[in-house]
């Protein structure tokens, strides 16, 4: 069985599969999101960042964070959780576990969905809307778990407030999680709404756009620690150059945007102000020439200074409008990221083949003493580059399986 996931949408019913095993009590009890109490979180993080987060996190002082396939589980408590939402680069989202129970069959999901205390976390003034992901398990339509789910908590509210909570798919105030994973059943409440990628800089779209998380997770991996120049010849829409200049002005990567956990019942609104101007005073301006973007494309580079101006970087990216053919670095020694197309989104593979010759060329005549990274979803042009990779990272933007090759240019 493959995985599967589904946001709830109102108007598709889909069918219960039917059973008629009588629904078991969950194994553990149900946590209230109480002041002071431990919160068991898990961070989702795009494949091959997940050692990336769990640092990002004990960076934080979460001393207990494990990586694990597709995330991290930590604990931590109601400050922690408004640290990592806030301070996460690499991680999608936060979720805080409620309860984990055996499931097989839809009463099981019912009873044990039911059995928490919903009513103390949301109102029949509030929204909700429910995620599902399915992996090895006998019931098989995210949909229906979804709506299932929703059934299950929009009855206890009801039953205890007598009346019930809409569903808002697009902006509901509480994001509910219900992930099943070989027949067992955890539900959680999403602390981080939109997912953290939507920083909340990026203006529009260009082309091929990286995901942030991902440019975030290239630049931790490079081991670029703000102190030399780091340059990015094809930048786009600059979000190499901008994850790169947040990082080392200690910007927030989420200062821009709102939380999910900014509508929960328990919003510690002081707290949150306090870690919000600890994050503000922290703050530096980057000196001129640190960084630097270039592209060929204009459009894509006036996208990038806007993206940079409005991430609170506005003339601390040095943007050039130039060919890659031209790029030399400026200093003796840096990173030099290089995202280029690979065919699957952007151009045509024949014409990138030349392309690629041109990158090492580039990297082996121009930036000598600097040590090269190229990120691409194509193994088969990378070995146009014709440079003997030091390591390689498996990382993915989207679904898109990529490599990260470390070149040292001696
Ligand atoms: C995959 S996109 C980079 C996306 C970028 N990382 C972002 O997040 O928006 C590749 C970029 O390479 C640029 N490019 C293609 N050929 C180029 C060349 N010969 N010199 C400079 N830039 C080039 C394109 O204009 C495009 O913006």
């Amino acid at each position: 069985m493959g995985n599967t996931t589904h946001i709830l949408r109102p108007g598709k019913r889909p069918v219960a599969p039917r059973n008629s095993t009588p629904p078991p009590r969950p194994t553990t009890p149900p946590v209230v999101l109480s002041s002071g109490s431990t919160l068991n979180c898990f961070a989702a993080v795009p494949r091959g960042a997940e050692e990336l987060a769990a640092t990002e996190l004990v960076q934080l002082g979460i001393t207990d964070a494990v990586a694990g396939k597709g995330g991290v589980t930590f604990n931590t408590d109601r400050s922690g959780l408004y640290q990592a939402n806030l301070w996460l680069r690499t991680a999608s989202r936060v979720l805080v576990q409620l309860t984990r129970f055996p499931c097989s069959s839809p009463p099981e999901l019912y009873a044990g969905v039911f059995a928490l205390p919903w009513h103390e976390l949301i109102t029949p003034a509030m929204t909700l809307a429910v995620d599902c992901s399915l992996r090895d398990s006998a019931l098989t339509h995210s949909g229906f778990v979804a709506l299932k789910t929703k059934d299950a908590v929009v009855d206890r509210i009801r039953e205890a407030c007598g009346s019930r909570p809409n569903v808002d798919t697009s902006f509901p105030d509480v994001r509910i999680n219900v992930h099943l994973h070989k027949n067992v059943c955890t539900v959680s409440l999403d602390s981080s709404g939109d997912a953290l990628d939507r920083r909340g800089y990026r203006l529009e779209r260009n082309e091929a756009p990286l995901r942030e998380t991902l440019a975030a997770a290239v630049i931790a991996l490079t081991g670029w620690d703000g102190a030399s120049p780091l340059a990015d010849p094809m930048c786009g829409s600059g979000t190499i150059p901008v994850e790169a200049a947040l990082r080392a002005a200690h910007i927030p990567p989420g200062f821009q945007r709102e939380f999910g956990f900014q509508q929960w019942l328990d919003f510690d609104a002081p707290l949150w102000e306090r870690i919000c101007a600890e994050a503000q005073a922290g703050i530096t301006t980057i000196p001129l020439g640190l960084i630097t973007g270039y592209d060929l494309d204009s459009k894509a580079l006036s996208l990038a200074r806007r993206n940079s101006a409005k991430a609170g970087l506005e003339g601390q990216i040095h943007f050039f409008h130039g060919a890659l053919q031209e790029f030399t670095p400026l200093g003796d020694s840096g990173v030099v990221i290089l995202n280029p197309p690979y065919g699957i989104r952007l151009g045509e593979e024949d014409d990138l083949r030349e392309l690629y010759c041109q990158i090492g060329d580039v990297l082996k005549k121009r930036c000598r003493g600097w040590t090269g990274y190229v990120l691409t979803g194509n193994l088969e042009l990378a070995k146009y580059i014709g440079l003997k990779a030091s390591r390689r990272y498996v990382l993915f933007n989207g679904a898109i399986e990529c490599r990260l090759l470390k070149y040292e240019l001696y």
